[in-house]
């Protein structure tokens, strides 16, 4: 996911106390330029379904739409895909009981995530909107990472809306809207953790590119793989282990080396994307995680 490639937001102007965004001074959709969105994988397990691959395509249709007109179209989800999305929600919800953080678990009821019924962009739009102002956007596969971080900067996060193939519904390659409504959204309800998103954002915009793989690996072990102090337990926080059972599972293992969290040693972490993470990192407080990345992306700028 880590390229070179140019984002038409890079700048080296950086405010760190712009937290929320008006409608007229986020850029222009349209004006998304990104290279290599992902195609289907041909290890992905709908690669040689035609009717999954033309759904998907369908999927990511709307989400191009949405880049010229700014309006998100609700997805009429098929029975199959809503049976995919319960059966994976209620294996995800015990485990969550269980191992997700507290606030994690209040969020995904705030925004009325449950297992019933897949839920719309729109619909958790206009709550995250009064909660934190922050926004969702659809897009139609993975993107470069300057690129997708830098959205964070306007407090958008870039959503895909297509589900996993049915054949694996407890694996997908890539992310979905299961990765996104369980894994990620629930957590910009959270003020701190939204802001700290946004000084990513901001940091992605004026990254060397040493800067940017630091900066993508404080994303990994923070927004996808994060742990956290929940009163006397360590809960987790990440949308990487919240919205698998395989990762949850193994995240509280005695496999997982669970260690405090220390800026300089996450961003210097190399990881691997295929392989079960055996480090994991614990951060004392969303709160304490937004000041120490403000003075870290502080360091940017100079
Ligand atoms: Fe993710």
């Amino acid at each position: 996911m880590l390229t070179d490639a140019v984002s038409p937001l890079m700048e080296t102007e950086l405010e760190l106390d712009n937290y929320r965004v008006a409608d007229e001074d986020l850029p222009e959709f349209r004006d998304m330029k990104f290279e290599n969105i992902n195609e289907l994988h041909i290890d992905h397990p709908g690669a040689n379904d035609r009717e999954y691959r033309t759904r998907r395509d369908y999927i990511a249709g709307l989400a191009r739409n949405f880049r010229m007109t700014g309006v998100i179209t609700d997805v009429e989800y098929s029975p199959r895909e809503q049976r995919v999305w319960r059966y994976v929600a209620e294996e995800l919800e015990d485990l969550h009981q269980r191992y997700a953080s507290s606030f994690y678990l209040q969020a995904k009821k705030d925004l009325g995530i449950t297992t019933d019924h897949i839920p719309q962009l729109s619909e958790m739009n206009r709550r995250l909107k009064e909660l934190t102002g922050f926004r969702l956007a659809p897009i139609e596969g993975l993107v470069e990472t300057r690129g997708f971080l830098s959205w964070l900067s306007y407090r958008v996060m870039l959503c895909t809306q297509y589900i996993r193939h049915h054949s694996q519904p407890a694996y997908t390659p890539e992310p979905d809207i299961v990765h996104e409504s369980i894994g990620h959204i629930p957590m910009f309800t959270n003020p701190n953790f939204a802001d700290f998103s946004q000084f990513i954002g901001h940091g992605a915009r004026i990254a060397t590119d040493k800067q940017l793989e630091e900066l993508g690996r404080l994303y990994w072990f923070t927004v996808e793989f994060g742990m956290v102090e929940d009163g006397d337990d360590i809960k987790a926080y990440g949308a990487g282990l919240l919205s698998s059972f395989g990762e949850l599972e193994h995240a509280f293992s005695d496999k997982v080396d669970r260690r405090p969290f220390d800026l300089e040693q996450v961003i210097n972490h190399e990881y691997t994307y295929s392989d079960m993470q055996p480090v994991l990192y614990v951060i004392p407080s969303y709160e304490e995680l937004k000041e120490v990345t403000r003075t870290y992306i502080e360091s940017f700028a100079k």
